[in-house]
């Protein structure tokens, strides 16, 4: 089968690596540049973090340094989430400096497009503040982006705001962008981590799925995401569930569009599926997942995985 290229664009954190890590061995794609950005935790560590496991899963993708910070908002963190480090529950290898690209990451990505026969899909499970920076800098590589799959937004109640999920609201002028970037966007919100948490009996299963399920099953196990599911919810291992295997989901067409302007609201995703604003679909959402169906797919990922 030919591997479709892939680009990431995270901010590791913990679900962040169990989303990175099943996109780096699943064998539909080739990641060919992971893009570190301010996040959970400073960007300082999140491309520590993202270097340390590939030195664990022997992986050599290219990695390089994102935005330090939002665009415009004061900067934000998930600490309290993901631990200090931003990977709370496992004692990593040190860091693969050697494959860090000099450079910014929105040229990193032109270069990775630009260069690609075929089109190029992205994922972004952090802040949006790389790919609206690459995507204002290269307008001219839109049409070689084959999709964007997005973990962010809610449709309903947010976990940085009543309305603001923590991605969006990270930096909303950047999320606007992308939003508004014309490309084809399939987006993960939070209410897709509701519906298929991560139960005990599967993170066991995990756990027993050689040494990078045991790695994984210690950080899911940190994973403090202040829910009240029977599980925990990997928000960023839905969104690689989608881009690997989108039949798993159901989606609808929605308008989305982020709160710049109004201080209570600032940072919310507005996803319109009723045409209120009178505009064409931007996106399209996904509102269902088995969780059964997710936690086999997961499961079996890091079964495979033989790192
Ligand atoms: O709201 C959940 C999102 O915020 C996830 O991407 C998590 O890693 C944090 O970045
Ligand atoms: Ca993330």
């Amino acid at each position: 089968m030919l591997k479709k290229p892939l680009i990431i664009s995270t901010d590791p954190g913990i679900d962040d690596v169990v989303a990175i890590t099943t996109a780096l061995f699943a064998p539909e794609f080739n990641v060919k540049l992971i893009a570190a950005t301010w996040g959970n935790v400073p960007l300082k560590n999140t491309l520590d973090n993202t270097l340390k496991l590939e030195t664990f899963l022997k992986t050599t993708v290219p990695v390089v340094s994102g935005a330090v910070r939002p665009l415009l908002r004061d900067q934000i963190d998930a600490s309290d989430v993901h631990g200090k480090s931003g990977l709370a529950g496992f004692d990593f290898p040190s860091p693969n400096h050697n494959l860090l690209k000099t450079g910014i990451a929105a040229e990193a990505i032109h270069e990775v497009v630009a260069g690609s026969a075929e089109k190029v899909s992205l994922m972004q499970i952090g802040p949006a503040t790389d790919f609206a920076l690459y995507f204002r800098q290269f307008p001219e590589d839109l049409p070689k982006i084959e999709q964007l799959v997005i973990m962010g937004g809610a449709i309903g109640r947010g976990n940085w705001g009543p309305y603001a999920e923590y991605n969006v609201a990270g930096d909303p002028e950047a999320a606007q962008i992308v939003f508004s970037s014309g490309i084809k966007i399939l987006l993960a919100p939070l209410e897709l981590g509701h519906q298929a948490y991560v139960t005990p009996d599967v993170l066991d299963q995990i756990k027993q799925s050689g040494r990078t399920g045991d790695m994984l099953y210690h950080i899911m196990s940190n994973l403090h995401d202040h829910t009240e599911s029977n599980g925990r919810e990997v928000y960023d291992a839905l969104a690689a569930g989608m881009l690997v295997k989108p039949e798993m989901f159901a989606f609808k067409p929605a308008y989305v569009i982020v709160d710049t302007k109004s201080p209570s609201a600032y940072g919310a995703s507005l996803i319109d599926f009723n045409n209120f604003f009178n505009k064409q679909a931007n996106v399209q959402v996904g509102v269902k997942v088995d969780r059964d169906q997710f936690s086999e797919w997961l499961v079996s990922s890091i079964r495979n995985i033989n790192s």
